[in-house]
């Protein structure tokens, strides 16, 4: 096996991981990343996803850390790690992963690996990513399954996929240790993409075709989607049956089949994203899922419904002008991200009725502050509200606990643990 010089493009939560990774296992790595900002920040040792360990940022030291493309020309494995988000119509919006294959194109030549690892549908790494790499190099996708590169001299290039199932502000599952997924157009590229990954990861899984393994990413979060839609659901049930939700769980859960699933926003770029990306497939082949969006469409109806609750509840039982302390605004506990956060919904909501402060231990306050110009986060808590709103199960939270919180309440304040962190969760 040849010397590999990797590039990984686009080093946000998924791609520094793993370029870290690779760099710790003593391969040549080039991260490629379009935000100059960010390659300055990673230049100087800051990760503003705060997933790479303290003790691992040295490495950034060792990682070629460009922003021009021209850099990345010699390498031979091309690893992408874009976002692949949804428009404003709920649609794939594939603009960075053909932008950053468009990019790689001035560098591909015969022989080269390109493995993407964005979240994708099935067909989009062969249909449209390899087809612009076709078209933009003039060389063809190798897709041989006999094991043998036998036209070495002709112009050909690979494609791999191999998706990300990290979680970010989860300790307990990371890159080394979860099984990895490996696909490849051709069996002599998949021993090279498992020479490698094997390198990094404690399991891989080969999957049959790169539209298997591109199919069992989004999947696995549209199942995630679809449960948490129905638990959501199940909330408004019992909410009009003046039924706690948790209690009906704690009770349900004892049974040893029942699946442990609790009410909460969706928001993020995987889980409240991906299943839309499986339905237009779907829609595209003839079939308009139904389930799949009954599920994105009551998840994405929770954080007015919640919203619509609390103000009513508030409205009956205190009177005068009151204040608030939002607390959690990040789309998911332990992680500083803010992209498509729920919680900053329900905030904005209620934001609209009532004078709130916020206050989160966890998230990155600066692209807070840039993208939310009016929102009034807090450093510290120091004075009394007439509510609190907890939203995010952030550890930081459980550490404080809840007297601690409760401190900060007024007399016949109302506290609302939307998330039953400490048991407090009510019917509203
Ligand atoms: N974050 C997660 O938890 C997670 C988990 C599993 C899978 N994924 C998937 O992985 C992919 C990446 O997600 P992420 O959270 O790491 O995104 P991110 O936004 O954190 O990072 C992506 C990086 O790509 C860069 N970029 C955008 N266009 C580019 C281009 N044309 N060329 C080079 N760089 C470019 C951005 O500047 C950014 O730094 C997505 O498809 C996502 O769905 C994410």
């Amino acid at each position: 096996m040849n010397k590999k010089k990797i590039a990984i493009i686009g080093l946000g939560y998924v791609g520094l991981p793993l370029a870290i990774e690779f760099c710790k296992k003593k391969f040549d790595v080039f991260g490629f990343d379009i935000d100059k900002k960010k390659i300055n920040e990673l230049r100087n040792g800051i990760d503003r996803t705060h997933e790479v360990k303290k003790s691992e940022l040295k490495n950034l030291k060792k990682i070629k850390l460009v922003t021009q493309i021209d850099k990345i020309q010699d390498c031979n494995v091309y690893i992408v790690t874009v976002p692949t988000p949804i428009n404003d119509k709920k649609k794939p919006d594939l603009k960075n992963l053909i932008d950053a294959t468009k990019l790689i194109s001035k560098c591909i030549q015969a022989g080269d690996i390109i493995v993407y690892e964005s979240t994708v549908y099935p067909g989009t790494t062969r249909e449209i990513c390899g087809k612009i790499i076709e078209k933009k190099t003039n060389l063809k996708l190798y897709e041989d399954n006999s094991g043998q590169l036998t036209s070495k001299n002709k112009k050909f290039f690979h494609l791999g996929y191999s998706p990300e199932r990290i979680n970010p502000g989860d300790n307990k599952h990371n890159l080394k240790n979860l099984t990895k997924l490996i696909s490849s157009s051709s069996v002599f590229a998949l021993k090279e993409i498992n020479f490698l990954y094997k390198k990094i990861c404690d399991k891989l899984y080969i999957c049959n075709s790169i539209e298997i393994a591109e199919a069992a990413k989004i999947i696995e979060n549209t199942q995630r989607d679809v449960n948490i839609a129905l638990i959501n659901e199940l909330q408004i049930v019992f909410n009009n049956l003046k039924l706690n939700i948790y209690d009906v769980l704690s009770a349900a859960k004892t049974k040893w089949n029942f699946l442990n699933f609790e009410p909460g926003l969706v928001g993020g770029h995987c889980i409240g994203v991906d299943p839309y990306y499986l339905a237009h497939k779907s829609i595209s082949a003839g079939y308009p899922p139904k389930l799949i969006l009954s599920g994105r469409n009551i998840n994405d109806k929770m954080p007015n419904y919640l919203g619509r609750k609390i103000k009513n509840y508030i409205k009956k039982k205190i009177k005068k002008k009151i204040n608030i302390l939002f607390l959690g605004i990040t789309f998911k506990e332990n992680c500083n991200d803010i992209r498509n956060s729920k919680n900053l919904i329900l905030y904005k909501y209620l934001k609209k009725i009532f004078k709130i402060d916020v206050y989160d231990p966890v998230v990155d306050k600066n692209t807070l502050k840039s993208q939310e110009k009016n929102l009034n986060i807090i450093n510290q808590i120091n004075k009394k509200y007439d509510v609190i709103i907890l939203s995010v199960k952030h550890d930081k939270f459980k550490k404080i606990g809840y007297k601690k919180i409760i401190d900060h309440l007024k007399k016949d304040g109302i506290f609302f643990d939307l998330k039953n962190m400490f048991g407090k969760y009510f019917v509203i």
